[in-house]
């Protein structure tokens, strides 16, 4: 396995970026269990791809979201089931897009740089929400489609690399 990535195609092609750095996600998580470190260099190879302001993922434990490997400024460690944009993507267990996170009710500014946000729900065996991905972007409305599809792609990968058992 190889810990460098390579791209050939450009940041603003997000079709294209996700079809190269999807295999090599793969590759980093081929033959490792150790979900923390599966976890951090999926979002270490998010950051590096697009140079998003934050990307990371909570898990669930209990009641609570807690802060897990993530890459970017320092970000509240707690959410609540409901609360912020995670804690309601976990709620109605669904992806969410918030294009401008300021237009969003009760969401939860870690960084006063963040301005959209997309989450996506990572799900046990059960299909119960286990982790979440959370990231962020400096711009406003810069997540659509084409990252939903990408990052959807990524989190199948996780659930059956680390939580399918
Ligand atoms: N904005 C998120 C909180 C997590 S930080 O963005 C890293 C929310 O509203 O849930």
């Amino acid at each position: 396995m190889s810990e460098t990535l390579y791209f050939e195609t450009s940041k603003e092609d997000k079709t294209a970026r996700y079809a190269e750095l999807i295999p090599q996600i793969s590759s980093l998580l081929l033959g490792e269990t150790d979900e923390i470190a599966c976890l951090a260099n999926t979002a270490a190879a998010l950051f590096e791809c697009f140079s998003f302001l934050w990307v990371g993922f909570y898990r669930v434990k209990t009641d609570q979201l807690v802060l897990g490997p993530f890459q970017g400024p320092v970000a509240c460690t707690r959410i609540l089931k409901g609360k912020g944009v995670c804690g309601k993507a976990w709620a109605e267990n669904k992806s969410i897009i918030v294009p401008d996170v300021d237009a969003f009710p009760g969401h939860i500014a870690c960084s006063s740089l963040s301005k959209s946000e997309i989450v996506i729900p990572i799900r046990d065996k059960n299909r119960d929400v286990c982790a979440i991905l959370d990231v962020d972007s400096n711009r406003l409305d810069d997540f659509d489609d084409r990252d939903l599809t990408g990052l959807e792609h990524i989190c199948g990968i996780l659930e059956k690399h680390l939580f399918s058992a």
